[in-house]
């Protein structure tokens, strides 16, 4: 994994460690770490060594507070286009992954760093999480996605009012609302909780656990048929050795040993 200057990057056991490293702005992603996520996301795919992902913020205080209001402040309707279209397409790359992709949440997760979180395939929160869309706030409007996926995650009622309000929720709430997955008291019980599942994860077929994103994913593309996608996965699945090796195991009552292949 290659050096980024605003993003650690840690792997222990086939579990990429991704913590935002900029605490003293409470991690707000810049255009540079928004690079760097692109960049990593591009590699992950075909890293091997790679079989899953944490993203979390560092410090205590948040995961991370937003896009970089001073960008922000600096764009122009030409530029604000592209701001927001670069953004989307680097948290499509995170939301399509073909390996699990899990956002641990300590502290605010704030405009940018909601979209990022809700870009992930699960969310783990502690306690003192905070969730919320503030754009408007700024007179601007979610431009990563969020005005989508909060929709499809929470409801467009809530998502409407979250939005609208520029309120932010604690994590409790977040998860009543299926923003959430789990709430653990403390950052070190939610990194463990989303080891747990990612090893869980990681025990099963990889290339199934690949099309089982794309397959959920097509869910929300209007122009993809997510049943023809599933038939097409599923047939996918049946040319790998990893069907071959699953279905035999559990006739030969052993336990199946995947390849990705
Ligand atoms: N962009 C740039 N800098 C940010 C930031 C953001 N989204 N969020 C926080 N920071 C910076 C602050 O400017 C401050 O920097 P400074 O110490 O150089 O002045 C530092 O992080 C600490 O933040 P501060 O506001 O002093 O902490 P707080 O505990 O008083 O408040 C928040 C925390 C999260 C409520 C507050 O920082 C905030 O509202 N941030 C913006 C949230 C937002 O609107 N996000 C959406 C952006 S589109």
């Amino acid at each position: 994994m290659a050096d980024s200057k605003n993003i650690l990057s840690e792997v222990k056991e086939g579990i990429l460690y991704l913590t935002v490293n900029r605490e003293t702005k409470l991690n707000a992603l810049n255009f540079a770490t928004l690079e760097e996520f692109r960049d990593i996301f591009n590699e992950v795919s075909d890293n091997k060594d790679i079989r899953a992902v944490i993203i979390t913020g560092s410090g205590e205080k948040a995961f991370i507070a937003g896009a970089d209001i001073s960008e922000i402040a600096e764009l122009n309707e030409l530029n604000a286009r592209k701001f927001a279209e670069n953004g989307q397409e680097i948290f499509s790359l995170i939301e399509n992954c073909p390996k699990p992709v899990i956002a641990v949440i300590n502290g605010f997760a704030l405009g940018g760093g909601c979209e990022l979180a809700m870009a992930c395939h699960m969310r783990i929160a502690t306690d003192s999480a905070k969730f919320g869309q503030p754009e408007v706030n700024l007179g601007i409007i979610p431009g990563y996605g969020g005005t989508q996926r909060l929709t499809y995650l929470v409801g467009r009622g809530k998502a409407l009012e979250l939005m609208m309000t520029g309120d932010m929720i604690g994590a409790e709430e977040a998860k009543n609302l299926g923003l959430v997955n789990h709430v653990l008291a403390t950052k070190a019980e939610a990194l463990e909780k989303a080891e747990e599942i990612l090893r869980k994860i990681m025990s099963k077929a990889p290339l199934a656990i690949g099309m089982i994103v794309d397959c959920v994913n097509a869910v929300f593309n209007t122009e993809e048929n997510g049943y023809q996608t599933e038939a097409n996965s599923f047939a996918r699945c049946v040319k790998s050795g990893d069907y071959k090796e699953g279905t035999s195991a559990f006739l030969e009552k052993r336990k199946p040993v995947f390849k990705g292949e």
